[in-house]
């Protein structure tokens, strides 16, 4: 099995073997989703701790759900109401978690970089479900996964990534999983949610709409991250709608048959309009929600079978 990583903290240290791996069990989990028994024994006896510190609905709902299909016992954390409020650090929190032996914790974080230093610190498998601006993994392969679905292939497409890039952990990680799969990356997105350092990522940078989707294969637009944004980057959000929303006429400018994704939540009638959105033919917004529990319940297989090699390796009985 080609899929080394002890945690999932980003796509940036995979290989692209290892995203292959993740990508095929992927699959065979989508078509156990839709059977009509959704239960695996894969996880059967782990406990998996979900800690959003940030408030999730889709991510945090496929995690769960993940967790259960696979019979783990899955705990979800309400950090808002936890100990946090009460000053104790995150560190302190995972020390305590830790010593309840889960073998996986799911975290979620506003500050880049917290899930991986929290990973430093436990003895299971730790995902990254989101950290600030930084990464977000299972997004860039569910993104990857429905693609792959979608197109027949992952290699040499053209993905235009549109809107608020800046504050995106998705597209930080789809930035360098499409770059590893050997596609073609464009940014789209008015000069001041574009971030200075894009042009060192290997990807194409635009600040004009039907430039920058011209013969696009996968359009992939992003909600504005208005909760990170310190002050006013767009005039108006009618005036981001008119320049940088999806709408047929801007969309007219990529492949014909171009799909169009979006991670959720979606501003409708701020960067896509509601009528794309909803158009089953162009479309995979849904099918991204559908490959996200299964490419989750990879995610956690694996990590799990290797959490299993090494402790078998230490010496450890699990
Ligand atoms: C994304 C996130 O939280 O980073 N959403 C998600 O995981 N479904 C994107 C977003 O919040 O815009």
């Amino acid at each position: 099995m080609s899929f080394r990583a002890r945690h999932l903290l980003g796509i940036e240290h995979l290989a692209p073997d290892e995203i292959t791996t993740l990508l095929d069990l992927a699959d065979s989990y989508a078509a156990l989703n839709r059977s009509d028994s959704k239960h695996s024994d894969a996880l059967a006896g782990l406990t998996q701790i979900n800690m959003f510190f940030e408030a999730s609905t889709r991510t945090q709902a496929s995690f769960e759900l993940a967790g259960k299909r696979l019979g783990a016992d899955v705990m979800n954390m309400h950090m808002q109401a936890t100990s946090l409020k009460k000053g104790e650090t995150l560190i302190d929190t995972a020390l305590t978690l830790n010593a309840m032996h889960p073998d996986l914790l799911v975290v979620r974080h506003p500050h880049s970089g917290a899930v991986s230093l929290l990973s430093q610190k436990v003895n299971c498998a730790v995902l990254n479900a989101g950290d600030g601006r930084h990464e977000h993994p299972t997004q860039a392969l569910l993104d990857a996964l429905t693609i792959r679905r979608a197109k027949g292939r992952l290699h040499r497409l053209t993905v235009a990534i549109c809107g608020d890039i800046a504050h995106s952990r998705v597209a930080r990680s789809n930035i360098h999983l499409l770059g590893k799969m050997e596609n073609r990356v464009r940014l789209v997105g008015p000069p001041t949610l574009l971030p200075s350092q894009a042009a060192e990522w290997g990807v194409e940078v635009y600040t004009d709409m039907v430039e920058g989707l011209k013969d696009a294969d996968v359009v992939m637009m992003l909600r504005l991250q208005k909760e990170r944004m310190d002050g006013a980057f767009i005039p108006s959000e009618r005036e981001y709608f008119h320049r940088f929303g999806l709408d047929a006429e801007k969309l007219g400018h990529a492949k014909p048959d171009a799909i169009v994704m979006h991670p959720g939540p979606m501003n409708r009638g701020v960067e896509i309009d509601g009528t794309i959105a909803d158009d089953i033919n162009r479309s995979v917004i849904q099918d991204q929600v559908e490959m996200g529990v299964a490419v989750r319940m990879a995610a956690m297989d694996l990590l799990a079978r290797n959490l299993k090699a090494a402790k078998a390796e230490e010496g450890v009985l699990v």
